[in-house]
C-alpha cells in the first residue's frame, strides 16, 4: 500500500480508511470534457490513483461529442481539481490508460467503437472485462445512451465480469419523469448496477451523522420530539450560477438541492437506527422516514422559493439572476428554496423540519442543526443570554460538530450564557479526508451500494417536492427575490417566524 513506501511523497496523503483496492477494471466516461467531469471526475480519478486504489491496468475510456485533445484537458483537469500532490508517474499512469471515442449518442457507430476500445483495454491492459459507465450528461440523454449500450451488448460483460452503470442527480425533474427515467434505466441494466451519485453522501461528515447517533448513548435518547424543537438543514452558497444556465434554469434550487442532497440529510437525520450498515438496511430505514415526511403545513404556509437580485456582494457588484448570460429576463426558477417538513412518526410528530438552500447567500455553508427544547423551568434569575441548546453538525467547510448550551458567567452573580463545545476534523484526525467523489467511484468500481439511493427514496423525495413545484406553477406570484449576500427572503423568515423559529445565521 501507498503508506508503506518509505520516503515516498505520497506517504502524505495516505489514508487508512480507504484500504480498499479496486480490481481491474476501467470506466467508460460519457461527456468527459463537461464541467463535473473537469472539476469532480477526473481530479478524483487521480487522486484515487494516487494513493494507490486503482488497479495499475485502469483504464478510462472518453465519450465525447466532438474531437478533444484529450490527453492535455485531462491533464489540465487533474492539475486544477486534484487534492493529492500531481506525481509524474501516476499521471503517467492515468494518461497511458486513457483513449477517446467521438461521435454522436444516438449513432449506432459509436457504441461499436466503445465495444471495441473496451475489448482493445481488455487485451492491451488487463481490465478483465470490468467497467463502469459514467453518464455525465444531461438527463435527457440517459435513455438514448443506456439503449445505445443495450443495443451494443455492452451492458452485458462475459460470465465472471461486471458492467455497472452510474448516473448523476437530477434524477428526473418529477415524480413522472423519474419513474420513466428509472424504467428506461432498470429496463437495461439490473437495479443493483445502477449507482446514483448524491455526491452528500459521500461527504465523510455526512456519513458520520450514523456514527454520531448510533455509535453513541448520548444522543438518541433525546432525538425525539419530546426534546428536539425543530431541526434546520440548511445548504448555502456565496456563488451565483456560473455558466451553468443551461442545466440551471427550469431546474432551480429546490429540485438541483433540496430534492437530493438536503431530503438524504434528513432522513440520516431522521430515520430508525438500521439492523446493519448494509444497502438493503439503510435503505429500509431512508425509505421508512421519507414515506412519513409531509410538508408542515399548506403549500403556500410550507414553502418559499426566491431569486437573488443584483447588488452588492463581499465589496463586488455581482448581476441579478435575470440578468446572468443565458437566462431568460422573464425566467421565474428559483435560486433559493426553503421548506417545512413533518414527519408523522411517534418519534417526529409534530416537530418541523426546516430545509433551505440557495445561490448568492451569505456564506458558503453545509449544516444540521438539531435545536432542543427549553427546559420546562429555569431557576435562575438572569437567563438573557441562554438561547436552545443546539446540535450543529457542520458538514462544510470547518467540517465537525458543535454543541451549544448554557453556562455559568464566570463571577460572583449567577449570570447564564450559551457557550460552545466543538468537535473539529483537522484537530482530531490526522487522516487525510477523501473528496465526496473518490468514495463514490471507489465504491462503484468495488460493487459496494450503501452510500446510492435507490428508486424508492428517489421517488419519495419526488413526491415532497412535486407538491412544492406543482403550488409554485400555479402561483407565479410566490416568487420573492432577495440580496446577494443576504439570507435569503423576507418570506423564508415569516415561514419560520410562524412557528415562533428564526433561522440560524451561520
Ligand atoms: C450540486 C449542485 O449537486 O452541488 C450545485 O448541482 C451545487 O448547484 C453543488 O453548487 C454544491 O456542492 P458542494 O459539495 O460544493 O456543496
Amino acid at each position: 500500500m501507498v503508506a508503506s513506501i518509505s520516503g515516498n511523497p505520497l506517504r502524505a496523503v495516505a489514508d487508512r480508511r480507504l484500504q480498499r483496492v479496486a480490481g481491474p477494471c476501467g470506466i467508460v466516461l460519457f461527456g468527459i470534457t463537461g464541467d463535473l467531469a473537469n472539476r469532480k471526475i477526473l481530479p478524483a480519478l487521480y487522486d484515487l490513483a494516487n494513493r494507490g486504489l486503482l488497479p495499475p491496468s485502469f483504464s478510462i475510456i472518453g465519450v465525447a461529442r466532438r474531437p478533444v485533445n484529450a490527453a492535455r484537458s485531462v491533464e489540465a483537469a487533474i492539475r486544477k481539481g486534484a487534492q493529492t500532490p500531481v506525481i509524474s508517474t501516476t499521471l503517467a499512469q492515468i494518461l497511458d490508460g486513457l483513449r477517446m471515442v467521438e461521435g454522436q449518442y444516438n449513432d449506432p457507430e459509436l457504441y461499436r467503437a466503445i465495444g471495441a476500445t473496451m475489448a482493445d483495454v481488455d487485451a492491451t491492459r488487463g481490465t478483465g472485462g470490468n467497467f463502469a459507465f459514467y453518464l455525465s450528461i444531461p438527463p435527457s440523454l440517459f435513455p438514448v445512451v443506456t439503449e445505445g449500450l443495450a443495443s451494443a451488448g455492452l451492458n452485458r460483460g462475459a460470465p465472471g465480469s461486471w458492467r455497472r452503470v452510474v448516473i448523476e442527480k437530477p434524477f428526473g425533474h418529477d415524480m413522472a419523469s423519474a419513474r420513466e427515467l428509472n424504467a428506461s434505466v432498470s429496463g437495461v441494466f439490473p437495479h443493483d448496477s445502477v449507482f446514483r451519485i448524491d455526491h452528500y453522501l459521500g461527504k465523510e461528515t455526512v456519513q458520520n451523522i450514523l456514527a454520531l447517533r448510533f455509535a453513541n448513548e448520548l444522543y438518541e435518547p433525546l432525538w425525539n420530539s419530546s426534546h428536539v424543537d425543530h431541526v434546520q438543514i440548511t445548504m448555502a452558497e456565496d456563488i451565483g450560477i456560473g455558466s451553468r444556465a443551461g442545466y440551471y434554469d427550469g431546474i432551480g434550487a429546490t429540485r438541483d438541492v433540496i430534492q437530493n442532497h438536503l431530503l438524504q440529510l434528513l432522513a440520516l437525520t431522521a430515520m430508525e437506527e438500521p439492523t446493519s450498515f448494509h444497502a438493503d438496511a439503510l435503505r429500509a430505514e431512508k425509505e421508512k422516514v421519507l414515506e412519513a415526511t409531509h410538508l408542515f403545513g399548506s403549500p403556500a404556509q410550507a414553502s418559499v422559493r426566491a431569486q437573488y437580485s443584483s447588488g452588492w456582494q463581499g465589496g463586488q457588484w455581482v448581476r441579478g439572476y435575470r440578468e446572468e448570460d443565458g437566462i431568460p429576463a422573464e425566467s421565474i426558477t428559483d435560486t433559493y428554496g426553503a421548506i417545512a417538513l413533518g414527519i408523522e412518526t411517534r418519534r417526529w410528530s409534530g416537530v418541523p423540519f426546516y430545509l433551505r438552500t440557495g445561490k448568492r447567500l451569505g456564506r458558503r455553508v453545509s449544516e444540521i442543526a438539531v435545536v432542543f427544547r427549553n427546559p420546562p423551568f429555569l431557576p435562575f434569575p438572569d437567563v438573557a443570554g441562554l438561547g436552545q441548546n443546539t446540535l450543529v453538525i457542520r458538514v462544510q467547510p470547518n467540517e465537525g460538530i458543535t454543541f451549544k448550551f448554557g453556562s455559568k458567567v464566570p463571577g460572583s452573580e449567577m449570570r447564564l450564557r450559551d457557550v460552545t463545545m466543538d468537535f473539529a476534523y483537522g484537530h482530531a484526525f490526522t487522516e487525510y479526508t477523501p473528496e465526496a467523489y473518490e468514495r463514490l467511484i471507489l465504491d462503484v468500481l468495488l460493487g459496494d451500494p450503501p452510500l446510492f439511493p435507490q428508486t424508492r427514496e428517489v421517488e419519495e423525495s419526488w413526491r415532497i417536492i412535486d407538491q412544492v413545484e406543482n403550488y409554485w406553477d400555479a402561483h407565479p406570484e410566490s416568487l420573492e427575490t432577495y440580496a446577494p449576500g443576504s439570507w435569503g427572503p423576507a418570506g423564508a423568515d415569516a415561514m419560520l417566524a410562524a412557528h415562533g423559529h428564526a433561522w440560524r445565521r451561520p
